[in-house]
């Protein structure tokens, strides 16, 4: 018996060693170990023996027991390291590689003129104003002088909500809510940026757009004022050897009104497609703010005058940057974004 354990001790000590992974290591625990296992199995088979044997097997048995264990022990600490070593390195970063550049996003092209008027109007003193994008047809046409048969009030070119309530056309509705809420105090230097919606569509014309809306009211307003105010503007965004004309022009709610025009960007002048061969091209629209507009918001036209003016930022942005369709604002194709100025 004793032989027989001993045998059985060698034959266990030459398996754990053979033993290759820590998988093997393991068939070799259960194979001597465990519960059917052959020194299991042996120390089970104990009770059979004589009284006299037992003592003598049963320490040899439980000290073999304990080697055995032993060297289980042993080689799964050496095969451990050794497939720790091969995790390593098989988990080895080059820490010198250059790395992945995160993606950064582009600021939108609308975004980035808008950030350029502000700019321009913020460092000569206004203030930017934001007003409703749903608004009262009382804001939107009457309190700006637009006589009930004008055709900007017609179903055909506004978005309705219901008889009184429509997504307004223009950013003028904001002039008639700050004059009603600052009158009759002065100065007023405001612009006012946001959506509007106009029922048009096709490349030079979306449905929702933007515009800016600028404002001034104070004593002795005149056309000399909007005049230097809007040639600086012009300057600013588009170089100082742009030309600016001021053309005679109408509008309800200014009088007298004037378009601005630029020097064309694309030919200089000499004319050109995109400035229908004429070398100027319009960019915005603005008049000394009409005297029933001011009465009507609850200024004196007697005592104060003031200007005003509005510009479409995408047509603004299309000539900037040389775009022929409006809807590349819209359609959130990276390729057309990317192409501005990162943050
Ligand atoms: N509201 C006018 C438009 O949408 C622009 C404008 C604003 C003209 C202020 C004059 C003064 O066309």
């Amino acid at each position: 018996m004793q032989e027989n354990l001993k045998a059985l001790e060698a034959e266990a000590r030459g398996d754990i060693e053979k033993a290759a992974t820590l998988e093997e290591v393991e068939e070799q625990r259960v194979r001597y170990l465990g519960r059917k296992g052959k020194l299991t199995l042996i120390l089970r088979g104990m009770k059979d023996l004589s009284p006299v044997e037992r003592p003598g097997v049963g320490k040899l048995a439980n000290e073999i027991r304990a080697r055995v264990e032993g060297l289980i022990r042993q080689r799964m600490s050496v095969l451990n390291e050794s497939q720790k070593e091969e995790r390593l390195e098989k988990e080895r970063i080059d820490v010198t590689m250059p790395g992945v550049r995160p993606r950064v996003g582009n600021k939108h092209p609308l975004t980035l003129v808008l950030a350029e008027i502000k700019r321009v109007f913020m460092g000569l003193g206004f203030s930017v104003v934001e007003g409703p994008e749903i608004e009262s047809d009382y804001y939107n046409f009457e309190a700006l002088n637009l006589p009930p048969d004008h055709p900007a009030r017609d179903m055909q070119d506004s978005f309705y909500i219901t008889e009184e309530i429509l997504l307004r056309t223009h950013t003028s509705p904001v002039q008639a809510r700050t004059m009603e809420r600052t009158a009759p105090n002065v100065p007023v230097r405001i612009i006012c940026p946001g959506k509007v919606y106009r029922r048009d569509a096709d490349s030079t014309h979306s449905p929702m757009f933007h515009q800016v809306e600028g404002l001034v009211v104070d004593k002795n307003i005149t056309l000399a004022n909007l005049k230097g105010v809007l040639t600086l503007f012009v300057r600013e965004l588009f170089g100082a050897d742009r030309k600016v004309r001021f053309r005679p022009s109408y509008f309800p709610f200014t009088e007298p009104s004037a378009e601005v025009d630029i020097s064309c960007v694309i030919c200089g002048g000499k004319g050109c497609r995109v400035c229908s061969h004429t070398g100027w091209l319009e960019i915005l629209g603005s008049g000394l703010v009409h005297p029933r507009v001011l009465a009507m918001s609850g200024y004196d036209p007697k005592e104060v005058s003031g200007f005003a003016f509005g510009m479409g930022v995408e047509r603004i942005a299309m000539l900037k940057y040389g775009i022929d369709d409006i809807r590349l604002f819209f359609e959130n194709d990276l390729r057309f974004l990317e192409q501005f100025g990162t943050v």
